[in-house]
């Protein structure tokens, strides 16, 4: 394929330079695949398609999929295409201490849609090793740029890198390879560049087919490159529509697999409502309606490293309290305090684990932010009390809406609003108005200076009443439910700008604010999409502030960084089966845009859940990194505790199996927070070489060493997963095979999630309470899984769960722990300075895959009585109790068998 890449690119030189009077050009049409699309628009037609300067010529295979798609767009091999002529030429190319720079003049027909900028510059930062980042812009006038933080390029010496950067003349076009393989992982000489003041456009040939991310949307993972265009403007939209359309949040990132299974990602960093084209040549096209051209190009070569690049760039996830990856039960429609604690209550009689309860806005007098109802909800303060007292935690929703219609001096949220001039405003600079749940409201623009500074003291003002522990931050994208304002929006560029993206027939500004409102330093058309990530920003902020320990901030609207304040659930769902699949590729697509903390409603949202359907929901949800069970108001309860022991008795083990797990899954946490790891993977990211693993999204890996295959559909008792060549351990029984790469098909009963370890990896797991508080008070077990090799690693990463900056201020325990001839080794001594409150205990030690009984067990080169462990044939399981050796978990030690 890259041969045939390579001779089409010669082509489309030799032809730009070819003299073709009719059409010049337009042979690149001749292989339909090398076309690209000149009239994204509905209803093309030859007239229109020549007078952009265009090629317009019937397709030459598959014409029958030149269908109507969406009733809007046209999905299909184009009519109307670019020629191999259309585009800038580049000339004063100079190279500096980070790359090299260079002009690009308008050398053809500009685009349809106006205000073409003819003189653009480019610069090319070589700014890592495996990152190259280069800049489209306007030097003439400065354009929005996405005000993200994200690093200075290098001053100084172009460091080693591993690509070569190359260009076309004419068309101007970027190719980006690879150094030690020679892919070429980003290409854009395909022709069809466009710099409009409300139009950018950039096409670029891709390595391979096997394309994951372009989010926020709700699919499976991966990519269809058939002629599919994804619109990306953060809008609020129950789920799942068309996978296509726009949803909450915006990230132009894409992780590609090439066939040799390196990886490679590329970041769009761009803010606009944007169309994304995939074709199957295969390639992508950029279409934005404004900002600049920012592109970062990220060679990995595994797809674990293209997502630490990318979060090189975009910010490392944040490091969650040890209590947020407990259990959260949540709903809309507790009518009342009371009802809310009871189900708290019924929780605990049936000893289900539980850390979180959240409320939604029915505790709100009259839907007002950073109030309560004083009679339904009267009794609230105490609910949280008696949670704290129960080492458990409680969240409420906020939405961003602040009503604009209470007397002066009776709602301090807006007074302090207008007296820090912090609200968006409307094109008379007046606070722009719109409509939410409780009426008519305002809307703080959270990227203004004083926007931090207002939120904290809302913030503060409310836990000083209600002692909350989280922000759950919802309608941000930002929710509106009149389209534009109260008083509709002006007629201008903005609100209808020359082109539309394919938002589902939407206006701009439908059930959101009008694009030509005002943030503090430019318009929603340009910030429109990032308004969740400041109020995120915001929320973080203000609760480091007040609460001076850890918290959490869940947000519904997400951009790059977001995972730097926070975590996203997936929003409105539904209790249906394919809600549920569809879960899984969403979380693990939010781990590869740097949001590990990320869950779906377990359950199901909206509609009515059956018991099965919530049964194999919260089997999964146990395994979400963010697990929170939701529900809307008039869907019948679905909270564990409601449920008849057949199935709430499954829910409980799944949950207990998550708090024992803690540990690891803590210690992922924390390699995200340190490393840019993901918590949530897919298989391929382990194995990407296997092609098999290159579309599976029904099973998923907590890490490297825990792979999860959960019944998603009615009416199973199992389930067909698939095993990549490796050793692997049922979790249950630690009974082990070797795959040689097959699917094989698993008992699955009602009450139980199948679940496997992986040879080589060590997990740490400590015995579960109904609370992590509780579970923190108990002792540790080890469980290695020995690989074919009988070798094992593992880490675990140990702090109080709450203080701020744990990692950064060195106040914790770093252990390792290796594997081999029969040896394991503990080790403290990269940094051990955090003990588990009271000291705790490594209780047990399972050795899964030993093959034959051990002739004896010894404890730092001290024989252990035979009575201390025991070996079980039939599945190769070691057990080595310490119970009576007062190891502790943070120790130095080795156990040795023979
Ligand atoms: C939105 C949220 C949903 C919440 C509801 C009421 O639909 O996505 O989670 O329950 O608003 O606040």
């Amino acid at each position: 394929m890259a041969n045939f890449v390579n001779l089409l690119l010669l082509g489309i030189f030799m032809s730009a330079n070819a003299a073709s009077a009719a059409a010049p050009g337009c042979e690149v049409g001749d292989v339909d695949s090398m076309r690209f699309d000149c009239h994204p628009e509905a209803n093309p037609n030859e007239s229109d398609c020549v007078s952009r300067g265009c090629c317009w010529r019937a397709a030459t295979e598959r014409n029958a999929n030149y269908t109507k798609h969406s009733g809007e767009r046209l999905r299909g091999i184009p009519y109307c295409f670019y020629p191999s002529t259309f585009g800038y030429k580049i000339s004063n190319v100079k190279q500096d201490d980070s790359g090299w720079s260079a002009d690009l003049s308008l050398a053809s027909n500009g685009g349809p849609y106006g205000a073409d900028v003819k003189q653009l510059r480019i610069v090319v930062y070589f700014e890592d090793e495996d990152r190259l980042h280069f800049k489209i812009f306007d030097p003439a006038n400065s354009r929005y740029e996405v005000p993200i933080p994200v690093p200075a390029p290098p001053a100084g010496k172009i460091p080693q890198v591993n690509y070569i950067v190359k260009y076309s003349e004419y068309p101007f076009g970027l190719q980006v390879i690879r150094a030690t393989d020679h892919t070429t992982i980003f290409n854009s000489s395909v022709g069809g560049m466009i710099f409009e003041d409300q139009f950018l456009q950039i096409s670029s040939l891709l390595p391979s087919s096997n394309l994951y991310g372009l989010g926020e949307h709700v699919a499976p993972m991966l990519l269809d490159l058939d002629y599919q265009t994804i619109s990306l403007m953060a809008r609020d939209r129950g789920t799942p529509h068309s996978e296509n359309l726009n949803l909450y949040g915006v990230h132009p990132f894409y992780l590609n697999v090439e066939k040799s299974g390196h990886a490679n990602g590329v970041l769009f960093l761009n803010s606009n409502p944007m169309d994304i084209a995939l074709q199957p040549t295969p390639a992508i096209t950029y279409r934005s309606i404004g900002g600049i051209m920012d592109f970062y190009v990220f060679m990995g070569s595994s797809p674990n490293e293209v997502v630490q690049q990318y979060l090189e760039v975009v910010g490392l996830p944040y490091m969650p309290p040890y209590w947020s990856l407990g259990f959260h039960l949540c709903r809309w429609g507790y009518d009342n305090a009371t009802h809310t604690a009871q189900v708290v209550n019924d929780m605990r009689k049936m000893g289900i684990p539980q850390d979180v309860q959240w409320n939604d806005i029915d505790y709100m007098d009259r839907h007002l932010d950073f109030t309560y109802d004083k009679t339904r909800y009267s009794s609230l303060p105490d609910l949280v009390d008696d949670l704290h007292k129960h080492g458990q935690r409680y969240v409420m929703i906020t939405d961003p809406g602040i009503s604009s219609t209470q007397s002066a001096g009776s709602y301090l949220p807006f007074d302090d609003g207008l007296k820090m001039d912090v609200f968006l405003k409307n094109s008379s600079n007046q606070p722009i108005i719109g409509r939410v749940w409780p009426g008519e409201t305002a809307f703080p623009d959270f990227s203004h200076p004083n926007a931090i500074e207002y939120w904290t003291k809302q913030v503060k003002a409310f836990h000083a009443e209600v002692p909350f522990d989280g922000l759950w931050i919802d309608m941000n994208e930002v929710s509106n439910f009149v389209v534009g304002s109260v008083q509709g929006c002006p007629n201008n560029s903005l609100e209808n700008p020359p082109y539309k993206p394919g938002l589902g027939g939407d206006h701009m500004s439908t059930k959101t604010l009008c694009m030509s409102a005002k943030n503090y330093n430019t318009t929603q058309y340009n910030m429109h999409s990032l308004y969740g990530y400041f109020e995120a920003v915001a929320s973080m902020s203000a609760l480091k502030t007040v609460l001076k320990e850890r918290s959490i901030v869940i947000s519904r609207s997400t951009y790059p960084n977001s995972g730097a304040h926070g975590g996203h659930w997936l929003g409105d769902n539904n209790s249906n089966w394919p809600d549920l699949y569809l879960s899984i590729p969403g979380v693990l697509l939010f781990n590869m845009f740097g949001i590990p903390l990320v869950g779906a409603d377990i359950c199901g949202f909206g509609g009515s859940t059956t018991p099965e359907l919530c049964t194999r929901w919260m089997q999964v949800g146990a395994f979400y990194p963010f697990s929170r069970n939701h529900n809307s108001i008039g869907s019948p309860p679905q909270e564990p505790s409601h449920f008849s022991p057949e199935y709430a008795d499954g829910m409980r083990k799944a949950l207990l199996i998550r708090y024992s797990l803690l540990p690891s899954l803590y210690t992922l946490f924390w390699q995200a927070h340190a490393q840019g790891a993901t918590v949530a993977r897919p298989l391929f990211f382990e194995f990407p070489k296997d092609p098999a693993t290159l579309s599976i999204d029904k099973q998923f890996l907590w890490g490297a060493f825990l792979l999860i295959s959960p019944v998603v559909d009615a009416d199973e008792t199992s389930v067909k997963a698939y095993f990549p060549a490796d050793r692997w351990y049922d979790f249950y029984t630690g009974a082990g095979f070797d795959s040689k790469g097959e699917s094989r098909t698993l008992t699955a009963e009602l009450d139980a999630i199948n679940l496997h370890l992986r040879g080589g990896y060590v997990t740490i797991k400590q015995d579960a309470g109904l609370t992590t508080t509780a579970s923190r008070m108990n002792n540790f077990s080890l469980t290695v899984a020995l690989s074919a090799t009988n070798e094992a690693q593992g880490v675990l990463y140990l702090d109080d769960g709450v203080t701020l900056d744990s990692y950064e201020t060195g106040q914790y325990s770093y252990i390792t722990y290796q594997v081999n001839n029969g040896t394991l080794v503990s080790a403290n001594n990269q940094h051990s300075v955090y003990t588990p409150t009271g000291g705790k205990y490594v209780q047990r030690v399972l050795v899964l895959g030993v093959d034959s009984p051990p002739k004896g067990v010894m404890l730092n080169k001290v024989p252990l009585s035979d009575s201390d462990y025991h070996y079980e044939a039939s599945t190769k399981v070691m057990v080595v109790d310490l119970s009576s050796h007062n190891v502790l978990i943070n120790s130095m030690y080795t156990i040795a068998w023979l």
